[in-house]
């Protein structure tokens, strides 16, 4: 079944827009925008620092939302559940921080799928540490082999970093296998679930991950609030990432013992507001359900795939089935720069995104500079598809190809 573009995102109401940029950051349903706009007309105050009742109304509501997030994702413990503001930071907290415990020598493997946010924390912890960087590389269609993964894997990796679902591709990866290997030669996995977590359900007990990094913004929540779940046994190791108020226990003339989880990771004033949409977008996506969500996703991928395959010029990137999409669809068009094509598209009104889509090495790999991505969520309608299809298959003609 496809889903009517839900009346609760008032952005539609502003805007005749095809929205088909989710992969950069989702739309927001008014229930998300009315909490954390009640949060701060009602409840605001420094949480955890008042004893009043106001300051202790915004921790509560702060932990609740904590709370939230660890039944959303599976996890055993609030204190594995550090709030940051979005997956980029998530993974520069578990870089900066994990990759102090390495020796100089150690190795850390990044698959080549992954988006810079996953790339650059390790590039720049691995230089502090002396460490290296190992690549693997995927397949034309996206594929990542586990028997590649197998022959990369020694007694030196002590980090994985993989994404569970590829921003250009749209394909999903098989975490729970590749986690296993990397338990199995000693190394400790670190998921980015920028991508996965918006669109699937993601159990962290399931897939036996180490580390999930995830945003709020592409889950229907605001900016400015993300999420880094660890394993406590690592995360109790591991040194603090930034310093200053709240994530202290003493401090003296001579140095500070630090918090305990999760706030040893969480210094300063935290962002109870964007904790509060989150919140709701979780309560949003769980009314919403999964069947609801993926069933609408999935089908107007594939709408949109068999229309795209039957554009002459028009070429997808990665697989030949639409079930290994997820609603991205990334393409290139024959002699036209996807920055004319997003432009076409905006005349329309339909937003797309252009260009290398934070994955330069990955475009390189694949001997490409820059693509055009449709992204889609689950209120996108198949009116939407129609423009988008309609649009795409004109624009050769308007750049002067016959
Ligand atoms: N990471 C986001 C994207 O892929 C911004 O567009």
């Amino acid at each position: 079944m496809i889903t009517q573009k839900a009346s609760e995102f008032p952005v539609f109401e502003e805007h005749k827009i095809h929205y088909l940029d989710n992969a950069a950051t989702t739309q927001k349903p008014g229930c998300v925008i009315t909490a954390a706009e009640n949060y701060y007309r009602k409840s605001n105050a420094n949480p955890m620092r008042g004893l009043y009742a106001l300051s202790v109304a915004a921790t509560d509501a702060y932990e609740k939302a904590r709370s939230s997030v660890r039944e959303f994702i599976g996890a055993g413990s609030e204190r594995e559940i550090i709030f940051t503001r979005n997956a980029t930071e998530s993974l520069n907290l578990c870089a900066y921080s994990y990759c102090q415990l390495l020796s100089p020598g150690d190795e850390i493997i990044v698959s080549i799928v992954e988006h810079h946010s996953n790339f650059l924390p390790w590039f720049a912890a691995a230089k502090r540490i002396g460490a290296k960087i190992v690549f693997f590389d995927c397949e034309k269609d996206g594929t990542l082999s586990v028997d590649t993964f197998k022959s990369l894997l020694n007694e030196r990796t002590k980090i994985v970093a993989m994404t569970q679902l590829s921003n250009v591709f749209g394909r999903d990866y098989d975490i729970k296998t590749f986690a296993a290997l990397a338990h199995e030669a000693g190394s400790v996995f670190v998921c980015d679930g920028a991508q996965s977590v918006p669109h699937m359900p993601v159990d962290v007990a399931d897939l036996d991950v180490d580390f999930l990094a995830f945003s709020g913004h592409k889950m229907y929540a605001p900016m400015g609030i993300g999420v880094l779940y660890g394993k406590e046994e690592l995360l109790d190791k591991m040194p603090p990432f930034l310093y200053g108020g709240e994530m202290i226990e003493y401090v003296t003339r001579e140095g500070a013992t630090y918090a305990e989880l999760p706030h040893k990771f969480e210094a300063g004033t935290v962002n109870v507001g964007g904790a509060v949409g989150l919140d709701e977008a979780i309560a949003f996506m769980n009314r919403m359900g999964w069947e609801r969500i993926i069933g609408a996703e999935d089908e107007l991928t594939e709408y949109a795939f068999e229309r795209i395959k039957q554009i002459p010029h028009v070429h997808i990137i990665g697989s030949d089935e639409p079930g290994q999409h997820h609603g991205i669809l990334t393409f290139t068009i024959d002699d036209v720069h996807p920055h004319d094509v997003a432009a076409v598209f905006d005349s329309q009104d339909i937003a797309v995104r252009a260009g290398h889509h934070c994955a330069q090495p990955l475009h390189k790999h694949l001997g490409l500079f820059s693509t055009t991505r449709a992204s889609l969520a689950f209120y996108n309608t198949k009116d939407d598809i129609d423009a988008f299809i309609e649009c795409l298959g004109g624009i050769r003609g308007r750049m002067g190809y016959v």
